[in-house]
């Protein structure tokens, strides 16, 4: 079955993020094993000394407090970073990690932001507007806090993302007849996620980004897969999931065999500036 048979399914991500482990996971192997490519490397820095040049900045959907893009700063970097979440598990796993001064958190949703009009001079959603259920509320309410000056940066991956994993979990759902849900990043992706920035800037720059996840070998590029949300939602028991991991890993034996296991990765940098202010009729 082709990637675009898979179903439409919105998912909470409450249900996602209720623990830090999986995400950890993620962020772990791509800070460790990311090899970007040279203009993705440069583009990174930019990125981040813009965002640096544009404080107080504030860090939606923060996760663990570290991103999976080396693009701009983390909620410990110091006191002029905000993060905030949904997941009050992502929130407490930062506070409990950091080791200096308390880093700035709040619980929040992306649709409504609890902060005054033009009071930040950035604000970044890295990896996670696909996860809100319409994108353009995030993208006003970012647009609504920064001043007029200031500058919103939103990551995300491409539709293509990792498509030897894609193509792996594929087949094995298919094969032993388990639930193929659309890629989580759908509902913003480096494809279509311009376009829902457009009504809230008066500038977007979308900027791709690439490389590859260069794991030292099938197993650990396996913890990696462990953790995404397609594996734990392509069965609802434990012994089902153990078929399709066992399943997967002769694929991916067969593909890699014993020596390194890299993913293609890829996606975009939405580089955005002079927000629109949303007129209310109220
Ligand atoms: C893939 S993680 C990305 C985390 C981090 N920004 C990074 O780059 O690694 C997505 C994060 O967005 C959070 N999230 C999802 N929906 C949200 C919403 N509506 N408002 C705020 N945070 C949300 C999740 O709880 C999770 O921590």
């Amino acid at each position: 079955m082709p990637d675009s048979a898979a179903s439409k399914q919105f998912v909470d991500p409450r249900r996602l993020y209720a623990t830090e482990a999986p995400l950890r996971t993620r962020v772990g192997s791509f800070n460790r094993y990311l090899l970007a490519d040279r203009a993705s490397q440069d583009l990174f820095r930019d990125v981040t000394q813009s965002i640096a040049r544009h404080s107080p900045i504030a860090d939606i959907g923060c996760g663990v407090g570290v991103p999976l893009l080396p693009v701009g700063p983390t909620v410990m970097d110091g006191q002029d970073v905000i993060g905030g979440d949904l997941s009050l598990g992502q929130l407490r796993s930062v506070a409990s990690a950091s080791s200096g001064p308390s880093p700035s958190l709040l619980q929040f949703d992306a649709a409504r932001l609890p902060f005054r009009s033009a009071s930040f001079g950035c604000a970044v959603a890295r990896h996670m507007l696909y996860h809100v259920p319409d994108p353009r509320l995030a993208a006003a309410e970012a647009a609504r806090v920064i001043r007029d000056a200031g500058l919103f940066v939103a990551t995300t991956n491409s539709s293509s993302s990792r498509p030897e994993l894609q193509n792996a979990h594929t087949e094995a759902v298919v094969d032993l007849g388990g639930r193929l849900v659309e890629r989580m990043s759908t509902n913003f992706d480096a494809e279509s996620g311009g376009e829902k920035l457009t009504g809230s800037f008066r500038r977007v720059r979308t900027e791709p980004w690439s490389g590859v996840l260069a794991f030292p070998n099938v197993d650990v590029l396996f913890d990696y897969y462990r953790s995404t949300a397609y594996f734990k939602m392509a069965f609802d028991t434990e012994a089902d999931r153990e078929r399709l991991a066992g399943r997967v890993s002769e694929i991916l034996r067969l593909r890699f065999g014993e020596g390194s296991a890299p993913l293609t990765v890829g996606g975009a940098i939405f580089i955005c500036t002079g927000p629109i202010p949303v007129i209310s009729n109220l």
